[in-house]
């Protein structure tokens, strides 16, 4: 009697955990199947309709840090800001031999990362773009008050945005940071707000001095470029 209830209990558990099987396996086709064939016809970036369940919407989140360049770079707007950077930074800083395609560049507050790509578009084989929010694949993470590089780690230093200066929270800081990863004899070059006074960079900068500057328009507003020399001699 004892055994028979036993048995029956069994075979009862059995049959249960086999429904609760199939069941997850239907759940887990189901699902799969659909995110394999649906979610490549809303490729990432075009504008596709609304997520029509929480697999296709979570499938389009993920944006492919590649696709998202490529579709950066075909746009204008990039494409201007590339052309200004080529005329008023890389040309001239080639110009006064501080930048060749061997140099070890650092692009800080580099944003979706246009310096870094017109770098590399220009032939420079080493460029680090960072910024306070990383932007795959040109941007890391880091900051620019406290940059994870060693001394003497880079022969030019540069930044295409005019705010990077301006609106650090401490702007000594952030020149000395700048000054301490450049080598000696290497340089720094940086977009400005037109109206910034070049004693100001000149003070700030202290192991530098200003070898060049130039007018231009940067991403729309008028920006100057300012090109220093860290100094041979300093330390
Ligand atoms: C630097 O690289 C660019 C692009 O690859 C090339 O056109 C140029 O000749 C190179 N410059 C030097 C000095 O090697
Ligand atoms: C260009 O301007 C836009 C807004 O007008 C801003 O979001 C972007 O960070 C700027 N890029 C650079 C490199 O300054
Ligand atoms: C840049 O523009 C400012 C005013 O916008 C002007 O005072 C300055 O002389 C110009 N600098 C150069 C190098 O052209």
């Amino acid at each position: 009697m004892d055994g028979h209830v036993r048995r029956l209990l069994n075979r009862v558990a059995i049959a249960l955990a086999a429904v609760a099987t199939a069941a997850l396996m239907h759940l887990f086709r189901h699902s799969s199947t659909f995110c394999f064939t649906t979610s490549p016809a809303y490729s990432s970036l075009s504008l596709a309709p609304f997520p029509r369940t929480s697999c296709d919407a979570a499938s389009r989140r993920v944006v492919d840090p590649d696709l998202r360049l490529a579709k950066l770079r075909s746009t204008p707007r990039w494409r201007r800001h590339n052309a200004a950077l080529s005329a008023s930074l890389v040309e001239p800083l080639r110009r006064l031999r501080l930048l060749g395609n061997s140099s070890r560049v650092l692009c800080i507050a580099a944003g979706a990362g246009q310096a870094v790509d017109a770098l590399r578009v220009a032939g420079v084989g080493d460029v680090t773009g960072v910024d306070l929010v990383d932007f795959p694949p040109l941007v890391r993470r880091a900051d620019p008050h406290n940059l994870p590089f060693f001394d003497d780690a880079f022969d030019l230093v540069l930044s295409d945005d005019p705010a990077a200066l301006t609106g650090a929270l401490f702007p000594s800081r952030f020149a000395a940071e700048i000054e301490r990863t450049v080598r000696r004899g290497g340089a720094i070059a940086l977009a400005v707000d037109r109206h910034i006074s070049l004693s100001i960079v000149a003070t700030l900068f202290k192991k530098s001095r200003v070898v060049d500057v130039r007018n231009t328009s940067l991403n729309g507003s008028s920006a100057s470029i300012v090109i220093l020399s860290t100094n041979a001699e300093r330390h």
